[in-house]
């Protein structure tokens, strides 16, 4: 219960060397325009709106249906009400009068013959809200694809008998097992939340071992039980045993050695498809969160990059990861009511321009092997079991201090994002540009990122410098963006609520909070866990945190076991405080 050593000071941190994960700076977004004539370029544009009766998210694709690439667009169109632009993404928006104008960022400028770009934007407004009917690009006058979205009808239903948002207007299940723990350990004002069931390992899905009492069908009948007070339900599991598991940390290596794909087949993925298939819990909305940092790591931390692991090069060489994904994706998919979100990482390891795309195409293929398909996919999470937060309140990727942008900070380093939500509404465009349905929603893991008690700023920071400014800004206490272990000064985040802002299907609580990350010393244990150095407080770092110390809290069990001194600092941390 009591915690000895002092966490480390926050927000010192080791020496800096600059853009070891941000990879290469990038010039000015922005400054290119269009440079092609009515000659060569022609363009279809998509309309859609997600309409909440005050405001809405517009979403438009800019398609080039001409035979020649754009260097860089500016796209065009009006509004008929008095819809009033509050903030755009993927984009540079502005209105004047009922006139919007949207530029490229300049890393989104190019657009080949038959590729598509996305943007976005949140607009407020009151009476009625017709779509726009005429766009142009680079002032040439657009057609409309015809697809889903433009015009004044609804969109389609998503496929099957899929709910566009599980958790709209459902209960979600109290994991009995955490309840406990947290009851138990000073937690009761939290102790009914709900978090979600880890399927960590095959023995995970009987139950019965140690740490592992509950098995899924258990849970399950307890889920029947619990959903009698709701008239929707949904039910999270987190699928979480890939061959050769996390390939860039040590301290959630699991069972599987990286060449045994048909033992996760046939001995986890099918097991688990077997039990949530069964008609007595077809009434259930199952979420499940597919494999934790498990597909970024075949972009980030492979060869040649400084940041490349040995298992992660074998993982992207055998293929196993996008086979064990696709697998589960497809065999999970075809239950009517699963929703299966894939895991994509956090804003500080994919909004790096280097990461951003290319994670998104990585995604794209994998959700299409092996008779996979988009329908298979509900959404994304992104801060799964991480610590940023989802909205930095005090500062905004788009300010600058003294005509120098806080890219060019060292604590966002060039990173396109400075929080979760910013970056998960951004990835969701990419990600529907890339070929996902349009309806996907975002999670959010929020169980960690709070970031409060005493030294969280309450406003921004000094304008005397762009450093200045971001240090006294930000609510996030890390050292880096890189750390992920057992953070000091870390809280609560948002308590799990369904549909907090368009897009976003809910703030989850999906790593039950009060369960380490990873053992901060060695610890030899039968469940295929490793020491990772990013788990001591001593540690220095490597090139994943770009060599800053880990700020991780001392004397901590194995991963996945309670750490009563984490759970304290948690619940005296949370913000929104309890
Ligand atoms: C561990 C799992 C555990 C999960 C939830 C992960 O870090 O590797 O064993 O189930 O956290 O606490």
């Amino acid at each position: 219960m009591s915690r000895t050593n002092p966490p480390p000071k926050r927000r010192r941190r080791a020496l800096f060397t600059a853009g070891v994960l941000a990879a290469t700076a990038l010039g000015t977004g922005g400054m290119m325009q269009g440079t092609a004539s009515a000659a060569d370029f022609a363009c279809e544009v998509d309309y859609s709106a997600n309409d909440w009766g005050s405001g809405f998210t517009a979403d438009l694709s800019i398609t080039n249906t001409g035979s020649t690439a754009t260097t860089g667009w500016t796209l065009s169109y009006s509004y008929a009400g008095n819809q009033r632009l509050s903030q755009g993404w993927n984009g540079q928006w502005s209105q004047s009068g009922q006139t919007i104008t949207v530029s490229d960022t300049g890393w989104n400028g190019a657009i080949a013959p038959n590729a598509t770009v996305s943007t976005g934007a949140n607009f407020t407004y009151s009476g009625t809200n017709a779509a726009p009917t005429g766009f142009s690009v680079n002032g040439i006058a657009c057609g409309d694809d015809g697809g889903p979205g433009p015009g004044p009808g609804p969109d389609p239903e998503p496929p099957g008998d899929r709910v566009d948002n599980p958790y709209e207007g459902a209960g979600v299940y109290v994991n009995p097992d955490w309840a406990a723990n947290a009851r138990a350990d000073g937690g009761a004002a939290i102790a009914d939340e709900p978090t979600a069931v880890w399927l960590d390992r095959r023995a995970a899905i009987t139950g019965g071992s140690a740490g592992n009492s509950t098995g899924l069908r258990e849970h399950l009948d307890n889920a029947l039980v619990q959903a009698q007070d709701h008239e929707n339900f949904v039910f999270q599991v987190v699928v979480y045993n890939l061959p050769g598991r996390d390939c860039a940390a040590l301290a959630s290596n699991g069972e599987l050695a990286a060449d045994q794909i048909d033992v996760y087949k046939e001995e986890f993925i099918d097991p688990i498809a077997d039990i949530l298939g069964d008609p007595a819990y077809a009434d259930l909305r199952i979420v499940t969160i597919i494999e934790i940092d498990s597909l970024p790591n075949l972009i980030t931390n492979v060869s040649p990059r400084a940041t490349s692991t040995p298992q992660c090069d074998e993982m992207l060489a055998n293929g196993n990861y996008q086979e064990g994904v696709s697998y589960a994706l497809s065999t999970l998919g075809a239950i009517p009511n699963v929703y299966n979100y894939v895991d994509a990482g956090h804003y500080g390891w994919i909004g790096w321009d280097d990461n951003f795309t290319a994670s998104a195409e990585l995604f794209h293929e994998t959700a299409t092997m092996n008779g996979a398909s988009v329908d298979d996919v509900a959404g994304f999470i992104v801060n799964t079991a991480n610590y940023g937060p989802s909205v930095e309140p005090y500062f905004s990727i788009d300010d600058s201090v003294g005509g120098t942008s806080v890219r060019q900070s060292e604590w966002v380093d060039w990173n396109r994002y400075v929080d979760n939500q910013s970056f998960a509404l951004g990835f969701r465009e990419e990600l529907v540009s890339q070929g996902f349905n349009s309806e996907i929603g975002m999670l959010i893991d929020t169980s960690r990122n709070g970031w409060g008690g005493p030294d969280r700023p309450t406003g921004p920071g000094p304008m005397t410098d762009v450093d200045a400014y971001v240090e006294g800004s930000r609510v996030d206490g890390r050292f880096q963006t890189g750390n992920w272990c057992n953070q000091s000064g870390a809280g609560l985040g948002e308590r799990p609520t369904a549909s907090p802002v368009p897009n976003i299907d809910a703030y989850a609580w999906i790593k039950p909070p009060g369960e380490s990350d990873g053992s901060s010393e060695e610890i030899p244990n039968d469940e295929g866990k490793g020491f990772d150095g990013m788990c001591d407080p001593a540690y220095e770092g490597n090139p994943r945190n770009n060599h800053n110390m880990s700020g991780a809290l001392p004397d901590a069990p194995l991963s996945g076991h309670w750490f009563s001194a984490q759970f304290q600092e948690l619940l005296a941390n949370a913000y929104p405080p309890l």
